[in-house]
């Protein structure tokens, strides 16, 4: 089938941007996005691209030249789903939050709610495309669903899962390593590939059966995941013997079999994406019986954990073991920079762990809102919240601070007159480096006490 119009169901980091690409290079090619977030449809239709939901460098210049064009946001779930010929499922698989597997599953409820939509709303032939990330034989579900609805329309499901990283997003999106697709259907695969093929080079686009497909998308980021829990495990060997992690990442990391990628220490893997898909990976080894193998990857993120603990912990201790009432300046609050998503960030963990010995807080990130910010701090009480202060300037939220943690790796940091932020901190004035962002030559020579992730003073 020659596709000339698509829908996708779910308008957010991956929906937005990965449909946005596909617009821009198949102008030939109808995409939809649709949302039942309305707030969220009437940003992506923002004429002012600053507004879009989706912070991403070169994100609003591939918005700009589609939207309106062959790209288009809607509300209108059904009639989309009605008028595609491929329909791609791009919606949340969070982490189960009750019953059973909780804390652990991945909650497939809106997968099914689109699957069901699907069946009802369509009258003609579609392709069924899983964009989210989910657990291996969920197609065999979502066929299910669609094959029992009784109006004899034929459904082709294939897996198409996206390893784009945010911040990076419409670069990996315009020269990604690689496209896997997973089907059982020759003609629905090449459906899916010639889409690609517009810009993608053909060797760099994988077929597979579906089942690997679905579990390539985990273990991918398994892997991934892995790499910086090892690093991390590392780095806290370096503290104590003197070892230097970042010249072990270099050392190992020119060995081409191990690779210098993904070898950064750091106060904590966080995104939506890591913890989730490893915990369903131990859940679905769990499923089978395979415990070893759930233990194997569960280590990872119980490394995580500790990592993102044991920041904060040596905080507390290196300020002589009470910051009650100390100002404490959080210098990034996304997980990463480039990005203005904040989930699973490392730096709402740490904020909590601070709060709870009584400090007080100033946070400054360059795009993360205030609103955010409290939200992700919900599980605060009202008093608690009264310690959080969020700054627009980088330099109030340094004012008259005992310490800062850097917790995002924002370029914009290694720019500011540090000479300036350390006069007007309390002194002795502490950065706890939880990025190895900063030059520690020239911290400790400003007057700083610089503490780096997986180095030591010995
Ligand atoms: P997101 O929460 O940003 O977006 C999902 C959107 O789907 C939301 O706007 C929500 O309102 C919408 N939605 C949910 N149910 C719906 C329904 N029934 N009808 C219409 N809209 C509905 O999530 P995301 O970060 O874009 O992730 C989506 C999927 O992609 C997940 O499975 C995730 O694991 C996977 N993924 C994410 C990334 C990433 O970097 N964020 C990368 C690769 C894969
Ligand atoms: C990840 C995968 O990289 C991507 O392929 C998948 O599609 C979605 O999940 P993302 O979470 O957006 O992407 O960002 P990523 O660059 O992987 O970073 C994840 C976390 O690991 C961030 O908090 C980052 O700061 C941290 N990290 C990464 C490190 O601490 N050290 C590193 O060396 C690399």
């Amino acid at each position: 089938m020659k596709i000339n119009s698509i829908c996708c169901i779910g308008a957010g980091y991956v929906g937005g941007p990965t449909m946005a690409v596909i617009a821009q290079k198949c102008p030939h090619i109808k995409v939809t996005v649709v949302d039942l977030n309305e707030s969220r449809i009437a940003d992506w239709n923002d004429a002012n691209l600053e507004n879009l939901p989706v912070y991403e460098p070169g994100l609003d210049a591939v918005v700009a030249e589609a939207r309106g064009r062959n790209l288009f946001f809607s509300t209108d779930v059904d009639k989309a789903i009605d008028e595609a010929q491929m329909i791609f499922i791009s919606v949340n698989t969070p982490t189960k939050n009750y019953g059973a597997g909780k804390g652990m599953a991945a909650d497939l409820k809106y997968i099914e709610l689109c699957a069901r939509q699907i069946a009802r709303v369509s009258k003609q032939d579609k392709i069924v495309v899983e964009k989210s990330t989910l657990p291996v034989r969920t197609a065999e579900a979502i066929k299910n669903i669609l094959d029992h609805t009784g109006n004899g329309v034929q459904f082709q499901i294939l897996s198409n899962p996206e390893f784009l990283a945010e911040g990076t997003a419409v670069q990996d999106l315009h020269n990604p390593d690689r496209v896997l697709i997973g089907g059982e259907d020759k003609d629905a695969i090449k459906s899916l590939v010639d889409i690609y093929a517009n810009w993608v080079p053909a060797e760099k686009i994988l077929t597979t059966n579906v089942w690997s497909s679905e579990l390539s998308k985990l273990t991918a980021n398994a892997f991934l995941a892995q790499r910086v829990s090892s690093i991390n495990a590392i780095s806290e060997l370096c503290e104590k013997t003197g070892a230097d992690v970042s010249e072990v990442s270099k050392a190992i990391g020119m060995d081409v079999r191990i690779g210098s990628k993904f070898l950064k220490a750091s106060v904590g893997f966080g995104g939506s994406c890591f913890q989730k898909d490893i915990l369903n990976l131990v859940y679905i080894a769990k499923s089978y019986g395979l415990h070893e193998v759930a233990d194997y990857w569960e280590q990872v993120v119980i490394m995580n954990d500790h990592q993102k603990n044991r920041f904060s912990r040596n905080i507390v201790q290196t300020l002589y073991n009470t910051i009650s009432g100390k100002k404490i300046t959080l210098l990034g609050w996304a997980f990463k920079k480039d990005t203005n998503d904040t989930r699973e960030s490392a730096a709402i963990n740490i904020a909590q762990n601070l709060i709870a010995e009584q400090a007080k807080i100033a946070v400054y990130d360059p795009k993360v809102s205030e609103k955010q910010i409290k939200e992700d701090l919900i599980s605060l009480d009202e008093n608690q919240l009264k310690l959080i202060q969020v700054n627009q300037d980088p330099y109030e939220a340094c004012h008259n601070s005992h310490a800062i943690a850097v917790l995002t790796e924002w370029d914009e940091f290694n720019t500011y007159d540090w000479q300036k932020i350390y006069n007007n901190m309390l002194k002795p004035a502490f950065i706890f480096d939880g990025r190895n962002l900063l030059d520690k030559k020239q911290m400790t020579k400003i007057g700083f006490t610089y503490i780096a992730v997986g180095s030591s003073n010995l």
